[in-house]
């Protein structure tokens, strides 16, 4: 956890991805972002949130489930924006697929590859 609490704290991009699981975010996301409490009591108990480089802090949302629930979109939306929020991220794009269940199925994705081209690049810019 050091040098992920030491990577959230130095960059400038930060991309969450996850695979939608019963609704939300994977455990292995949500285990992360919960051990990020400490960054909370930092920005709300002691007013020292993250501070923003000269590249100000933007970050993006990745999610693939593998039904046509938007449930799942809408919960790991909720808990990635408390995320964000949290480690001083005022802004970010979600890049959501639905009904891509089957291995390597999003390679037959008809316009995956270039939303997440398109989606890098906003990224990127100042
Ligand atoms: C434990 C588990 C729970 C899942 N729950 C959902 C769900 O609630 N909604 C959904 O759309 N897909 C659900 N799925 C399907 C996955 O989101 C889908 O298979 C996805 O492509 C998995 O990505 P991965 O291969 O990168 O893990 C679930 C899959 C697993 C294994």
């Amino acid at each position: 956890m050091p040098q992920v609490y030491n990577a959230i704290r130095t960059a400038d991009r930060i991309i969450l991805a996850s695979p939608v699981f019963f609704s939300g975010l994977s455990a292995q996301a949500k285990i992360m972002i919960d051990r990020c409490q400490a960054f909370w009591c930092e920005k709300y108990l002691l007013k020292k949130p993250i501070p923003e480089g000269k590249f100000g802090r933007k970050g993006l949302l990745l999610l693939v489930g593998g039904m046509e629930k938007e449930d799942g979109i809408k919960c790991s939306e909720a808990t990635a924006k408390a995320f964000f929020r949290t480690i001083n991220v005022p802004e970010h794009d979600t890049l959501s697929f639905l009904g891509v269940d089957a291995k390597a199925a999003i390679l037959e994705h008809p316009t995956a590859l270039k939303d997440a081209y398109i989606a890098g690049k906003r990224l990127i810019n100042i």
